[in-house]
């Protein structure tokens, strides 16, 4: 065990640090998930849910994320480990740093899945989408999800894509990665907007997402959209905690934590215009489901002009965005192994690149020769991703606000954080009690005990 204060990596800028943050956020959370669940679970009922879940529970949470990150200099383990010592609490609070890389391992698993059938769209769309009829674009993505050979040769694929970014250090990789790829994210970004407005059914989807509905929301939207809040915004799972620990000590907690929370936001809102632009314009199913971007986009591209150029931009962000975000996902792990057991940056890289792509591979294959395991009537793919969002996230962001409102020394936390007076008392009482509050009563409500 080191307690030892070796010099430790740091972001070079505040930007480097807003910058590979928002990589973190910005993901398939944003581009694939949202879009799918808001047409599962009826369009703006969930995403009323969502935005107050980010307000009330992931903004706060995110700023005492980062706090605890920075105080700590250390990985998820150590930094609560110190900062529990300096408490005077219970070691057991380290659990909050378990928690999290044991998720964020059980969701690269999945993630790496998913990016890895972008993989495999990039190249469909560097081919060209064919014009054909409706029905085939969804028979095309059943049978990739048919073919486990494929699946797991691209989920490989990108698995040695993260290890390479992650193997670089936090400077010379992580950094470096986020800022060739953030920027070119938000071009494209940009430019496909732009497009989408002119091309598609955009009231359609302005009114799918922000029709008012207060009385369509129930238990399962209110489940599903607090568990999408925490996964959109990384939270609980190390990444925060970690990349909080390179930041260097002059850098406002508040203020990064909103430039990165409203990045998020709008990339997802944004995306979620675009992608039922089209889905309406073309009169497709908004809740396909998993698929929804790899159905409706494909045929969407094949039909528009330019839309072959368009289709290869648009896969090239998707890829952008997981990538970031799968680095995120794979670094506490690793800062955990060297720090703690003393292994090599490489060593622990591949150790952990391993033990995901050994899981990822099961997730493969339980869309095809596997699909007849299930647990609670769950096949593998959906029962890690219900865990990690709607369990393993919620109880570690709760257990972050009660670690850092009640049991922390107030004085150490309106330092680490910098505010004072009443903005300070204001996000202070939010996570004291705001924020648990309501995870607890969602929880609660799922469980049944509030009827
Ligand atoms: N926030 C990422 C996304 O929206 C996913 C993620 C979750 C990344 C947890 C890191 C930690 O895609
Ligand atoms: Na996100």
């Amino acid at each position: 065990m080191t307690t030892s204060h070796a010099p430790r990596a740091h972001w070079s800028s505040r930007w480097a640090f807003i910058l590979v943050t928002i990589g973190s956020a910005v993901g398939l959370g944003n581009i694939w998930k949202f879009p799918y669940m808001t047409g599962v679970n009826g369009g703006s009922a969930f995403v009323l849910v969502y935005l107050a879940c980010i307000v009330g529970i992931g903004v706060p949470l995110l700023m005492a994320e980062t706090l605890l990150g920075r105080r700590g200099q250390s990985s998820p383990v150590g930094s609560m480990r110190l900062l529990a010592d300096e408490a005077g609490a219970s070691r057991l609070w380290q659990v909050i740093g378990y928690i999290g890389i044991v998720g964020a391992f059980l969701i690269l698993s999945f993630y790496s899945v998913v990016a890895g059938w972008v993989l495999e769209y990039t190249v469909r769309a560097v081919e060209g989408f064919e014009a054909l009829p409706k029905e085939a674009f969804g028979e095309a993505f059943g049978a990739l999800l048919a073919d486990p050979k494929r699946m797991i040769l691209w989920h490989t694929a990108f698995m040695g894509m993260c290890g390479l970014v992650v193997l670089g250090g936090v400077t010379r990789g992580i950094e470096r990665a986020n800022k060739i790829m953030m920027p070119a994210l938000f071009a494209i970004l940009v430019f496909l907007l732009g497009y989408g407005a002119v091309a598609a059914d955009l009231p359609a989807a302005f009114r799918f997402l922000f029709h008012f509905e207060p009385e369509a929301i129930n238990r399962s939207v209110l489940f599903a959209a607090m568990g999408h809040a925490f996964f959109t915004l990384s939270l609980g799972m190390g990444a925060i905690i970690t990349y909080g620990s390179y930041l260097e000590r002059n850098v406002s907690i508040p203020r990064t934590c909103l430039y990165i929370a409203g990045a998020d936001t709008l990339v997802a809102i944004l995306s979620g215009l675009s992608i039922f632009a089209i889905v309406f314009a073309q009169g497709l199913e908004p809740a396909a489901g998993p698929g929804l971007i790899l159905q409706t986009l494909p045929l969407a591209f094949s039909q528009m002009p330019g839309g072959h150029f368009i289709g290869v931009l648009f896969f090239v962000l998707v890829v952008f965005a997981a990538w970031s975000s799968a680095i995120s996902l794979l670094e506490p792990g690793v800062t955990l192994l060297v720090e703690r057991f003393d292994m090599s940056r490489p060593a622990a890289v591949l150790l952990l690149c391993a033990g995901v792509w050994l899981l990822g591979i099961a997730v493969a294959l339980s869309f095809n020769d596997w699909s007849g395991f299930t647990v609670f009537g769950l096949g593998l793919f959906d029962l890690l991703d219900t865990l990690t969002s709607k369990i393993m996230m919620p109880l570690a962001g709760l257990l972050i606000a009660l670690f850092a409102a009640w049991v922390m020394k107030r004085s150490h936390v309106a330092d680490e954080i910098g505010l004072s007076g009443r903005a300070f008392a204001m996000w202070y009482n939010v996570v004291r009690f705001v924020s648990p509050v309501a995870i607890v009563v969602i929880f609660l409500n799922v469980i049944g005990v509030l009827g």
